[in-house]
């Protein structure tokens, strides 16, 4: 079994079922021509946020690491009207490029950008006792991540969804003494998450053109 046959079998995904269209193939085109890095959702994974968000009728999204906006166009045409994503970007550059792909793909009116470090974005959200997420999606630096959902959580209704992206990392989640940061911060939200009885959660692995690697998904009671 090897890598090139997941791959494979996401390109027969996404010919078939995903029905991904040219704005989503302009914002991945954009991407790679700024010299943004290959690291955005698969069109599957970004079908599924799409899908997860409108299962819960999500009309408040809440995005921590933009990039280049891919994930953000598949959450933001999840979107009822007058629905709206928050995305967050610490990188002037990203920020910039998701800015332009957002009026590619006409999003503006339902996209929020704010850029900085999330952990200073999300203190400010808390302060301005900003309207509670349905959802949120944690795709930015892994190190920080268990206050990324701290914080998520906290602006969040009951019965929000929690996706976090990448938690498997080829299965260095099991490795308890790595010096990565991006390591510990994965294995850190599994041990919170143990002994916190506000959400329930599971991490499902994944494997596709991405490689090998996983969702953790919390649904706050
Ligand atoms: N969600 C995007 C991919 C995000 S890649 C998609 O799937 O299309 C991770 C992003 O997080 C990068 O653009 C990076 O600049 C940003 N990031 C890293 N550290 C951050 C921080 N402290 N605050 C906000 N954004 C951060
Ligand atoms: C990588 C992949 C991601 O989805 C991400 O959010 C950050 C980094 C990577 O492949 O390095
Ligand atoms: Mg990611």
């Amino acid at each position: 079994m090897s890598e090139s046959i997941w791959r494979d079998v996401d390109t027969f995904v996404e010919a078939t079922v995903v029905r991904g269209d040219a704005a989503l193939q302009r914002v991945l085109d954009h991407q790679d021509r700024s010299g943004l890095p290959s690291i955005a959702v698969s069109p599957a994974q970004g079908k599924l946020l799409q899908l997860l968000a409108r299962s819960i009728n999500a009309r408040r999204v809440l995005e921590i690491g933009t990039l280049a906006g891919y994930s953000t166009v598949w959450l933001a045409r999840a979107l009822p009207a007058g629905g709206c994503i928050v995305t967050l970007e610490i990188d002037a550059r990203h920020a910039r490029v998701a800015r332009e792909n957002f009026a590619l793909a006409g999003l503006e009116d339902r996209v929020e950008l704010r850029e900085g470090p999330a952990l200073d974005t999300l203190a400010q959200l808390r302060a301005e006792r900003s309207a509670p997420f349905d959802f949120t999606f944690i795709d930015a630096d892994k190190a920080s991540i268990p206050e990324y959902f701290e914080h998520a959580l906290m602006l969040s209704r009951p019965g929000a969804l929690l996706v976090v992206d990448n938690v498997i990392r080829r299965g260095a989640l099991l490795q308890a003494e790595s010096p990565d940061a991006n390591v510990q911060g994965v294995r850190r939200l599994h041990e919170r998450l143990k002994v916190d009885p506000r959400v329930e959660a599971t991490t499902i692995q994944t494997v596709g053109a991405k490689g090998y690697d996983g969702f953790l998904l919390a649904l706050i009671k």
